[in-house]
């Protein structure tokens, strides 16, 4: 039988599998269920400082090839979430704490938050596409996002994920800022509008809003690709991955790891089994030991 598990940032995942931020994850519960029904690890909602609702309905639009959203980063705060992180991880997996903030301060506060509830490591969320001052406002600008991790890295034991946006000219060039993190998490949503020609307006309350799913896959592998020729430091690839061609591809442009969110939309919560089934029938046929054998094998 293939190896599947994989061990990234001195974490050790029993499958490359794992839940993505924003996705049925706000909620202890369902990510200890999600972790229970073979993901190998899960990130939760990005959490802020403060409670916010998020945007007005419509907040998601569904395409043929992916979601449209803009939920405006809804979460209960930093506070009210450590029971949350208690019962999620009761599954004995590891739960990767998000978080989103507008300076180095309140990431600090957020990310030692997530250390005391028991989190493996924390993912910076520096990519949200549609909420103003936050995620890739912040992931944008290079000497801001140097600041707030070279700040958490002497302050926080556990490890720190930078997860990027592909929203910007030079994927390298936040990259590089973010360099000291240990590890990449490639990509967010890709900004994007729907319009509604009835209404003669945008679908979205916000109207602006990032598209996951399907069509965004080719930007993850471009991201992971450019990301892993000139960085020597662990990738969790993101973006449309239904199936386990998508994580081999993912894996061979250099991901090290890979997250899974709309998919879950499409094909519910058994998607991580099947995939994980899938992905040993493609090992064995194809004579792959170990997952970390097809890291980078495009380059
Ligand atoms: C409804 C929805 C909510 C999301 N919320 C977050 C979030 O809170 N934080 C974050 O970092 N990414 C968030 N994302 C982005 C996903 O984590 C992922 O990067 C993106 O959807 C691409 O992966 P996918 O094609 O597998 O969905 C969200 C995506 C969707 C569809």
């Amino acid at each position: 039988m293939p190896d599947i598990s994989v061990t990234v940032a001195g974490i050790k995942f029993r499958n490359p599998l794992l839940l993505a931020s924003g996705i049925l994850d706000e909620n202890g519960y369902t990510i200890k269920r999600i972790l229970d029904e073979g993901a190998g690890g899960a990130v939760t909602k990005s959490i802020g400082t403060d409670e916010r609702s998020g945007y007005f309905p419509p907040v998601v639009v569904p395409l043929d090839d992916g979601l449209l959203n803009a939920v405006g980063l809804p979460n209960p705060g930093i506070k009210e979430f450590g029971s949350e992180m208690k019962i999620a991880l009761e599954a004995g997996k590891p739960v990767i704490g998000s978080v989103f903030a507008s300076n180095s301060e309140d990431f600090l506060n957020l990310c030692s938050a997530m250390e005391s509830y028991g989190a493996y490591a924390v993912e910076l969320n520096l990519s949200c596409p549609h909420v103003k001052g936050f995620g890739s406002e912040v992931g944008s600008d290079p000497d801001l996002v140097e600041e707030i991790i070279h700040s958490l890295k002497s302050k926080i034991r556990i490890p720190v994920f930078a997860k990027l946006s592909p929203n910007v000219t030079d994927i390298n060039q936040i990259a590089e800022a973010a360099s000291e993190c240990d590890a990449f998490v490639l990509i967010n949503t890709v900004r994007g509008m729907s319009i509604d020609i009835t209404a003669r307006k945008p679908v979205l309350s916000n109207r602006v809003g990032g598209l996951s799913g399907r069509a965004v896959k080719p930007v993850g592998i471009r991201a992971v690709w450019d990301v892993f020729e000139n960085f020597d430091k662990p990738i969790f690839g993101v973006g449309g991955i239904e199936n386990a061609q998508d994580v081999v591809e993912y894996f061979m442009a250099g991901a090290s790891a890979v997250q899974i969110g709309t998919a879950i939309h499409s094909q519910g919560r058994g998607v991580f089994r099947k995939i994980e089934s899938e992905l040993a029938d493609f090992m064995e046929a194809e004579g792959f030991n170990s997952m970390v054998e097809m890291r980078g094998l495009a380059h």
